[in-house]
């Protein structure tokens, strides 16, 4: 039987719901550790070009293909071309990939937190405080299984509208806060001033095809795209609301956010580092979890700061986990006729295997490596780097060649002009699917160790 879609009540609704999504640790976390790996301003440059022609043609093409079905990934494919139903199946694999290691990270936040709650900011401050942290074998697992739980127990119960409610307040406050602290880096501290170069000014030397593979991964993950996600929330909008001014709004937030917790970041690993740009592209995942404590220990009130830019960093996560359950949840319902709340546990299970060999891949599984990666960054790259190229790839395919740009354009122009109808047709047809390819095959031969780009 169908049932009536909920629908969002117009497009602020639409477009905040949208954020809540995409703004998560990918922005706060993830973009600036990249952005310091793969060679500062060439790394922002590239993911700039690619988030406003690229970014924007795939999300205009999700969002309008939930619209136009109203269905969520998988049956939306099926209708529009019954060939490419898979990509559906594809997109719903992916958010089961990264459910379990992102929650291993929401719960370092969580760890974080509450340490600056009571008062241990100097001994998080502590040089290598982080590494020991993720290296001892019972703690984060306590920790990650918190953040996971919760998001399930959210979820099951069905008060996401609560969570993303605060998360709204939260969100404003967040980047008053990122912004304060970057400004008080660049003042105070020496050396700060030559990250914000380094951050700004695009070296063309340090450019290689990983840069594009990098930043195109991160788009990705940021913009919560090539996973069904904006599809389902697509589904849910009202046909009055223009799709091309809320992608364009969606993408404002979501880059704009992950620019600035760069700015913050990078300088301050450059002023904690004497300068050395080599430490800082040696530095992975950790970034965030090692400067900023520093950073928090300079400022006059600084553990209370600490404790509330963690608090928002939680709710930013909270709200990206519970979208990625929740993705999850409504594929088993749907396909396995699961009821929600044993779609839920089953969820919950799963993730719970997944994550226990990321975070233990970080201490007693440390030794074990695929592809040379360990667990967290393994999921990390299958899913980032292969599976949602491979999604995006044939979506521009199916787009492009068999239901035709026309028919997007025509959902999209339900709310009068598409400003960048070209720009979006040549993007699906040609150079996207191109430049996919590229990276799918250099992003395989370089993990296989055929290829050192
Ligand atoms: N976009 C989220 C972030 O930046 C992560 C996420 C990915 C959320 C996919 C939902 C789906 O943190």
């Amino acid at each position: 039987m169908e049932t009536q879609r909920s629908s969002f009540s117009g497009k602020i609704g639409f477009v905040l719901a949208c954020a809540g999504s995409a703004v998560g640790l990918g922005n706060i976390w993830r973009f600036p550790y990249l952005a310091a790996k793969y060679g500062g301003g060439i790394f922002l440059l590239v993911y700039l070009i690619l988030a406003i022609t690229f970014g924007f043609a795939l999300m205009v093409c999700e969002i309008a293909i939930g619209r136009k079905t109203g269905l969520s990934a998988i049956g939306a494919f099926k209708t529009l071309d019954k060939r490419f139903t898979l990509v559906g199946y594809l997109g719903a694999i992916v958010p089961m990939i990264i459910l379990p290691y992102y929650c291993v990270i929401g719960g370092w936040v969580i760890k974080y937190l509450f340490g600056f709650i009571s008062g241990q900011g100097t001994k998080i401050a502590g040089d290598s405080y982080f590494g020991n942290y993720i290296g001892d074998a019972s703690e984060p697992f306590v920790w990650f299984f918190i953040f996971l739980a919760l998001t399930a127990v959210i979820v099951m119960l069905g008060v996401q509208k609560g969570i993303e409610k605060v998360s709204k307040i939260m969100m404003p406050v967040l980047v008053i806060l990122i912004v304060f602290i970057a400004t008080y880096t660049i003042i105070t501290m020496d050396g700060a001033l030559g990250g914000v170069v380094y951050y700004f000014k695009p070296d063309f030397s340090k450019f290689s095809i990983m840069t594009v593979v990098a930043a195109m991964g991160q788009l990705f993950y940021s913009m919560s795209l090539a996973m069904g996600i904006m599809i389902t929330f697509g589904s849910y909008m009202k046909k009055d609301v223009s799709i091309e001014k809320s992608v364009r709004h969606i993408e404002i937030f979501d880059t704009g956010i992950a620019f600035l917790a760069g700015l913050m970041i990078i300088p301050a690993v450059f002023a904690f580092s004497n300068g050395d740009e080599a430490a800082l592209a040696q530095k992975g995942a950790g970034l965030m979890f090692e400067t900023l404590p520093k950073v928090f220990e300079t400022m006059p009130g600084g553990s209370v700061i600490g404790a509330v830019f963690f608090i928002m960093v939680f709710f930013a996560a909270l709200t990206s986990s519970i979208s990625l359950t929740e993705t999850v949840v409504s594929v088993l319902q749907d396909k396995l006729k699961l009821k929600r709340y044993s779609a839920c546990v089953s969820v919950l299970i799963l993730s719970l295997i997944l994550g226990t060999l990321s975070v233990f891949g970080y201490s007693i599984w440390s030794s074990f490596k695929i592809l040379g990666l360990q667990f967290l960054d393994f999921f990390d790259f299958i899913s980032n780097n292969i599976l949602m190229p491979v999604g995006a790839f044939l979506t521009c395919v199916m787009v492009g060649y068999f239901i035709k740009p026309v028919s997007i354009i025509e959902e999209v122009e339900l709310n009068g002009k598409f400003k960048e109808k070209k720009l979006f047709s040549v993007m699906v047809r040609y150079i996207a699917p191109l430049c996919l390819m590229v990276i799918l095959i250099s992003s395989v031969l370089d993990v296989f160790g055929v290829i050192k780009i």
